[in-house]
Parts: structure tokens; sequence; C-alpha cells
């Protein structure tokens, strides 16, 4: 793209990825009108009123293994699609984000009370025949490679568990992973002699994790800034809140929250289970007792950021087929399996981080957040086309961002029209 996606207006965004993606007219008129059919949503959810929309914003700038992407993402929030941009684009001069994720392993758990003494040599000693019954022959999601690839057991207080650890390609899968875990548990029932009293996939999906990787020069981050610090203090400064997060767990809620704004965002744009990604990532954060992102300096005196988080993301079945916005954004993104699109949710969670880390310890959040907002503010007050970004610069050079300041902008009090 020759001109930047900001520069342009909301109709020649779309014509410009109309031209790049080739989308046809349906599908620029699906995105830009955010459809979803009545009958659609009436057979989603129970007891449909309506559909709520979410502002869905494109990150131009990311490159993931040596490929550059448009990645949507569905957000109300000011500045994070702007942070996620930026911080890619900051790093592209060092190849952008190097990703990779596991297999698409999803757990399912049955857990039994009373069983056999001997219950869980038992479960292992069966896992050729639960997994004949796991994986029926008719199954397109076996005949693909998928299906119940290994069996755990674990002993939980007065509970044995079992896990059940199923490949399930290209989807998110919980769909699958109750269905065998419903049908395995009779089974399981009478070689353990217990009662099965749980049965359900887990969210914490730490067999389906993905990592990504990026350096961010000690030039560019000082360039970053206007120069205002040097390269060094903005790596030293992220690495201080790194620091802090890995301490305190009242930071490392917020620390987390920055990155699940770009997972989610992504999430949400391409119909996946945002709620079990959310659970899962806190869920491993907790666990490793640590924020899912890790910092250092390296030899260069660059700053190099990781993430590694599970990540139970789907591009089939679910809301992702069937809702059609989610298919568009599918299609601007053009990713091929569900693997790559877990490589790109963790660039972009590592992106949210970097760039909200970059500000905390520089200028602080707000002078951006406000700007956003301002605009929101002078939106809300009723202006309409270029008078938005008018006032909402007069509200910040006045720092009164009020919806009645922004009224009385519009009605011609104060210095608005003698800008
Ligand atoms: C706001 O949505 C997210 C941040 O609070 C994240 C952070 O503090 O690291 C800016």
């Amino acid at each position: 793209m020759s001109k930047k996606l900001r520069d342009l207006s909301v109709s020649e965004r779309l014509d410009t990825l109309k031209k790049k993606i080739g989308l046809s007219e349906e599908e620029l008129d699906t995105l830009r009108n955010g459809i979803l059919g009545e009958d659609l949503a009436d057979n989603m959810i129970e007891n449909v009123v309506g559909a709520i929309k979410i502002p869905i914003g494109i990150a131009e700038n990311f490159k993931i293994n040596g490929r550059d992407y448009i990645v949507p993402m569905a957000i109300e929030e000011s500045s994070v699609v702007a942070g996620a941009n930026f911080a890619a684009k900051l790093c592209r001069d060092t190849g952008g984000f190097k990703a990779e994720a596991e297999e698409s392993i999803m757990i399912g758990q049955i857990y039994l009370k009373n069983c056999v003494p001997d219950a869980m040599p038992k479960v292992l000693a069966s896992k050729r025949i639960i997994r004949e019954l796991a994986n029926p022959r008719d199954s397109t999601l076996v005949a693909c490679g998928g299906g119940l690839k290994d069996v755990e057991v674990r002993n939980v207080g007065k509970y044995v568990c079992i896990h059940l650890l199923i490949d399930v390609k290209d989807a998110m899968g919980a769909n699958f992973v109750n269905t065998t875990a419903e049908k395995v548990a009779p089974y399981i029932e009478e070689i353990t002699g217990g009662k099965v009293v749980l049965r359900v996939l887990s969210n914490l999906s730490v067999y389906r994790k993905a990592k990504s990787k990026a350096v961010w020069k000690a030039k560019t981050l000082e360039e970053s800034v206007g120069g205002s610090f040097t390269g060094k203090e903005v790596a030293e400064g992220i690495m201080c809140l790194w620091d802090i997060a890995s301490l305190d767990p009242f930071r490392r809620a917020t620390h987390n929250k920055g990155i699940m704004n770009g997972i989610d965002a992504l999430m949400i744009a391409t119909g996946n289970d945002w709620r079990a990604i959310e659970s899962g990532v806190h869920t491993y954060s907790s666990i490793i007792n640590s924020p899912v992102t890790t910092y250092k300096i390296n030899s260069n005196g660059d700053l190099e950021g990781r993430i590694e988080i599970p990540l139970a993301v789907g591009i089939v079945g679910g809301a992702t087929k069937i809702n059609p916005v989610a298919q568009v954004n599918l299609k601007l993104l053009g990713v091929s399996n569900a693997k790559e699109l877990a490589c790109v949710a963790a660039s972009v969670g590592l992106a949210n981080n970097f760039a909200a880390l970059r500000v905390l310890s520089t200028e602080g959040i707000q002078r951006g957040h406000m700007k956003l907002h301002a605009k929101n503010i002078a939106h809300m007050a009723g202006a309409t086309g270029d008078k938005i970004e008018k006032i909402a610069r007069v509200m910040i050079q006045e720092n009164k961002i009020t919806v009645s300041r922004a009224k009385e902008l519009m009605n011609g009090s104060g210095n608005f029209y003698k800008i």
C-alpha cells in the first residue's frame, strides 16, 4: 500500500483493500456494514433482539516470518490498533516478528470419584481401546489426521482425572473435544470402577502454545520518542516495567491486559472464542508466576521481546464460519491454517504489550489516548467531518475534554473558529 491507511477516508481504505485482496462488492458491504442477518443471529443464541457493532481497524505494518499481513482488529478502545500498528512498524527493520505454533492439541478432561486403587494404570493400559472409541472412522477430522492422540492420567485430591489429548487441526475444537469426552466416559467408568463427575475441555491448552519474538533497535526506540529519551533509556524503561510485572501480580494483571487488548481484537474480528483464549492466557500466567511476555537488552543494546501463550484458535467451525464479517476478515488476513492464525495472534499480543510499555515508560499513555478520546467526545457532541479533528485539537490544547466543551466549540464559542 503506497499511502498509509490512516491518511485515507473509510471508503478509500475499503477501496485499497478491495484492490489489494480482491474483495467482492458483497464482501466490502459485509465489512462496512457489519452485516449479521437476523436469521443468522437468531440461530446463534437464544432470545435474539439485535446485534451490536464494534469498529474494525486494520493494522497494516505486521511482518511475521517474512510475510506481510493485513490484521483486522475489532475493538472499541482507542489506541489499541494504533499501538499494535506502531510497534509492528518499529520492528520491521529487524525483520519483524518470528513466530511459531505447536500442533492443535486440546485437552478434554474426565473427572472421576470413587475409583478402584489401580484405576490410573488401568486407564493407561487401555489407551488403544479409548483411541478407537474416540476416533470414529467416518470423522472428517480423523481423516485429516486429527482426533485423539494420547491419554494422560492425574491424581487430583480424591479424584482421578483423565486428559484426552486431541488434535483438532484447524478448528478451535471445543465441540469435538466435549463430544469425545462424553463418548468415552462410560468406558472409563467401566475400567476405573468410578463415577464420572465432569466431562469437558480444559481452556488451559498447554500443548497448543504459540510464541513470537521481535527486536526493536535502540536507535529506533530513540527516534520513536522524538529524541526526548535515548534508546538505552527507552529500553531500560521497558525492562523496568517488565520487572515490576514479574514481581507484582497487581501490575501483571494490567500488563497482561495490554497483551490481550490486541489478541482479543483479532479473535473477535475472526469470530474466535476470545473468552477461552483469555482464560487460558491468564491461568497460564498464574501457573508460570510471571507475565506472558519477557524482555531483554541484547549485546547490541537493542530490545528483544518474546511472548509464549496457549492459543486455541480456529479458522473453521463456530462463529468463524457462521459470521460473514469474520469470513471477510479471515480473507483479509489470508492465513491458511489455525497455527498461522496463532502465530499472528501471538505477534499482535507482543506488539500491543511493547506499545503499552514504551509509552508508559516515556510520555505516559494519556496524551495519545486523550487524542483519540477527544475525537470520540467531539463526535458525541454532534461534530461531523473535519470539525471532529478541529474540536478535538482545541480540547486537547485547553486540556478540557468534555462533551459540554465540545458543544460550546460547535456553537462557535471559544477559540475554535480562530484556528
Ligand atoms: C489499557 O487498555 C492497557 C494498558 O493499561 C496496558 C499496560 O498498562 O501495560 C495500557
